[in-house]
């Protein structure tokens, strides 16, 4: 058994949290996570009203009673505004869900410093998700409980400062006294064991779990998730000042050749549109829309239960800090 200090905060088995996964990271899988031992995530901007967000909260409590965190995704966006990230939060504390991962700007830029006061009041945990020793300083400045440590090999938005996670992590737990969790390139116990090892108190990932067996994706995608390789993920974005990382196809060039040509919003925007990575995800179809993933898929090989990936991850941890502790001559 792991102990760390995100175990003891949440009460959870494992060291081990789902990230925000827009359109995936949905009760079912949040639910069979944390029922799981590790920590389930409901991304709120997969909800553009208050019902529809209370519903997959309440959702979530009929399907477990164990903890479970949302995201809320400070990004710029066409159909989220400042009004979604305040209603989510409002309903976050109202709820009091365990915990929140922000992402983008931080919860005192994004809506308020008051809003970090009301989630703090109803024992919300907040954690933000960084790429640098500077916006972990902030976080920890305005009150956040915990660092999610993202390096650029993560799946979704890493920050263009382009910092690995091997190194980020290290310099982020020597720059803050709250704890940190690493983000990007974590799929298995080895790189478990290697995040405690670095400092940090648990680790997030997102694209091993769109392979398991309660994530809703078509089957095609968890196949195609087992048979690429670490390499086949690209950026893109880096021309409009949002850079992504996904899954290198059909698509993903297009947009890429389109940025090279100067090509602007207008003619991007068609081809990154939410709905269309929707229906790619619904409909197996691999090369139609950027699918947001990290070069962490190199290291999935199997589409197991979240039952068995966090059992085997957390055996193969033990496994690989007792093999450190024997080297120790
Ligand atoms: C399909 C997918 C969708 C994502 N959507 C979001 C999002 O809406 N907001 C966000 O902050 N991060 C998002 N991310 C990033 C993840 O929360 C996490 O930081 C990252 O994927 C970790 O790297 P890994 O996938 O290699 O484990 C997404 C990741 C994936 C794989």
């Amino acid at each position: 058994m792991i102990k760390t200090e995100i175990t003891e905060m949440f009460g959870i088995e494992y060291p081990i949290i789902c990230g925000a996964m827009m359109w995936l990271s949905i009760p079912p899988l949040c639910a069979a996570i944390s029922n799981a031992g590790g920590m389930g995530n409901i991304t709120a901007g997969n909800y553009d009203t208050e019902e529809e967000f209370r519903a997959a909260i309440n959702e979530t409590r009929k399907l477990t009673d164990k903890p479970f965190m949302v995201n809320i995704t400070a990004l710029p966006s066409i159909r989220i505004s400042k009004e979604h990230h305040v209603m989510y939060v409002k309903v976050c504390a109202d709820e009091q869900v365990a915990g929140i991962e922000v992402s983008g700007a931080p919860l005192d830029r994004a809506v308020g410093m008051e809003y970090i006061e009301m989630l703090k009041k109803a024992g919300v945990k907040l954690f933000h998700k960084v790429g640098s020793v500077r916006h972990a300083l902030h976080a920890e400045k305005v009150g956040y409980d915990g660092i999610y440590a993202a390096g650029i090999e993560e799946g979704g938005h890493p920050l263009n400062d382009d910092v690995s996670t091997m190194i980020l992590t290290p310099k982020i737990v020597d720059s803050v006294k709250i704890p940190v969790v690493t983000v990007g390139g974590i799929a298995d116990g080895r790189s478990l064991a290697a995040a405690l090892n670095l400092g940090a108190h648990g680790v997030m990932m997102a694209s091993r779990f769109i392979a398991t067996k309660e994530c809703l994706v078509h089957d095609k995608i968890k196949e195609e998730l087992v048979n690429r390789k670490e390499f086949e993920t690209t950026i893109f974005g880096r021309s409009i000042g949002l850079q992504g990382r996904a899954l290198m196809n059909d698509i993903v060039q297009e947009i890429i050749a389109i940025e090279e040509k100067g090509g602007g919003l207008e003619e991007l925007i068609p081809l990154m549109g939410g709905d269309r990575i929707k229906k790619a995800w619904e409909e197996g179809d691999v090369q139609v829309a950027p699918l947001m993933v990290g070069q962490s898929i190199g290291l999935i090989h199997d589409v197991p239960t979240c039952a068995d990936l966090l059992k085997t991850m957390g055996r193969e941890a033990e496994e690989t800090l007792n093999r450190s502790h024997n080297m120790i001559g």
